[in-house]
């Protein structure tokens, strides 16, 4: 990129820089051209080489000043932070010409996870600032706890057909509301191996991914609750209703409970960090009460994954009182009886659209429920139906994935389509349409190309 440093039509400034969160940067400012006093044309956010790194139009409501015009950027904080000391630039562009309005030098050399790692295990973390390794969210800040009063590090399911299911850290017990120690030695032996090539656990993993080390102030964002297999359905593309799956004894729910105190009194678990509720079925889950009794003082959001065919009041009632701090998915996956029950082996579906428009009384807010569907081969027909039913429950926010059991090459034509046309039409009902998994919205991207 050529500045044009003589340039004295283009004027702007930067108003506002500023580190949203661990994870974002938000740039804000205004930019006209003074010769026709218009907003330039577009703004660009340069590393320091002069290398691009983001672009946006100058006409844009502020978030930060909803009443005001001009630029903004959202980034990843590792799309800009290459270097502890690096710098970023902002510059205006207009009529062939860039302007160089603010250069500003990052300088973040905190890491908050440094802590942990000293004092369980006397060591400095093995990931260092700002250097680049292969990692997932889970590896970074996530730990699951899993059936059988164990946690695991990873993924607790066999989500990608080439990696394997569980990675063990350790157990739970009275005496130990979190095995720490143990999940850090896991993690170290993850990162470890990624460095070097894959950990064999991770082999083929489209999670696995390259990125920068920016630190974190907490050791976990987000746990999830998988400790519990019991449910009341059989879906067939569900690993859990396999024949070949041995279904693990259920951790005591006064444990999780246990635990989940533990983490957030110790300020392990990140106080606005975020806890899933998966399973089996949360609406069969014990201590239910004493979990979200216990969130009370602090400000975690809550995710339920649930298949609605019980009603669950003790997880409405929470939704009713912290609709800002809450999400309740809703597994519903057709809305045609017949194909319900061939999906999902119970002849419930009545119950479940009842039990939807149930929950959906709990809050104004909309976009809290979300109402999924795996399209598989049974439902791919039935697209437009299950959209109308959501909008007909009062609700506007759908999900849509794919039977990730089945590898991506295997999965007929006809998914994608019925995917694309999930997506369209739901569009169309001005409905907020959402992806199950990453993966969905990369593969549509490449089949448009
Ligand atoms: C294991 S279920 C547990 C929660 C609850 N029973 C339910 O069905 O929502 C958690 C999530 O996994 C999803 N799931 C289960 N099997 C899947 C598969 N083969 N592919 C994609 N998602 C799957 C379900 O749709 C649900 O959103
Ligand atoms: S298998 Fe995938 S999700 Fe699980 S720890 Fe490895 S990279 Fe992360
Ligand atoms: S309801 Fe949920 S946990 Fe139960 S079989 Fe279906 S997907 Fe699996």
């Amino acid at each position: 990129m050529n500045e044009d440093t003589k340039n004295q039509g283009l004027l702007g400034a930067v108003d506002h820089f500023g580190i949203v969160d661990e994870k974002y940067m938000v740039i804000s400012g205004w930019a006209v051209n003074v010769s026709d006093g218009l907003t330039a044309e577009k703004v660009f956010l340069a590393n320091k080489d002069n290398q691009i790194i983001a672009e946006c139009i100058s006409d844009v409501l502020r978030p930060d000043l909803p009443d005001k015009k001009g630029f903004c950027f959202k980034v990843t904080a590792e799309t800009i932070l290459l270097n502890s000391n690096d710098s970023i630039k902002v510059y205006i562009y207009d009529q062939g010409k860039y302007f160089l309005i603010n250069e500003k030098k990052i300088n973040r050399t905190v890491d908050g996870q440094k802590k942990y790692w000293n004092k369980y295990l006397g060591i400095d973390p093995p990931m260092k600032m700002y250097e680049k390794y292969k990692t997932c969210k889970f590896i970074d800040s996530m730990a699951v706890f899993s059936a059988a009063s164990t946690t695991v590090v990873c993924c607790d399911g066999p989500w990608e057909p080439e990696c394997s299911t569980r990675r063990i850290v350790g157990e739970i017990t009275t005496n130990q509301p979190f095995p720490i120690k143990e999940l850090l030695l896991k993690r170290k032996e993850m990162i470890d191996k990624n460095k070097i090539g894959v950990f064999d656990g991770c082999r083929g993993c489209s999670l696995l991914r390259e990125k920068y080390y920016i630190g974190s102030k907490y050791l976990l964002t987000n746990v999830n609750l998988s400790h519990y297999f019991t449910c009341n359905l059989k879906c067939k593309f569900c690993f859990t209703s396999m024949e070949s799956y041995v279904r693990p004894i259920d951790t005591p729910g006064e444990l999780m409970v246990q635990s989940i105190k533990y983490l957030l009194e110790n300020e392990i678990l990140d106080p606005n960090g975020n806890i899933d509720i998966a399973g089996g079925e949360p609406a069969l889950m014990s201590h239910v009460h004493e979990f979200f009794a216990v969130l009370d003082d602090y400000n975690v959001s809550v995710n339920v994954c649930t298949n609605g065919a019980i009603f669950s009041q003790p997880i409405y009632n929470y939704l009713k009182q912290n609709p800002q701090k809450t999400i309740l998915m809703i597994s519903a996956d057709s809305a045609v009886p017949q194909t319900y029950e061939e999906m999902k082996g119970v002849n419930c579906c009545d119950k479940v659209w009842e039990n939807i428009k149930k929950y959906s009384t709990a809050t104004n807010l909309k976009d809290r429920l979300k109402i999924k569907m795996i399209i598989t081969d049974d439902n791919v027909n039935e697209v437009k139906e299950f959209i109308d039913k959501v909008e007909s429950c009062g609700l506007n926010t759908v999900v849509v994935d794919f039977d990730r059991m089945i590898h991506d090459d295997e999965r007929s034509p006809k998914i994608y389509q019925a995917i694309k046309l999930f997506v369209k039409y739901a569009r169309e009902k001005n409905m907020t349409c959402l992806f199950g998994h990453e993966k969905v919205g990369f593969i549509l991207e490449t089949m448009d190309k």
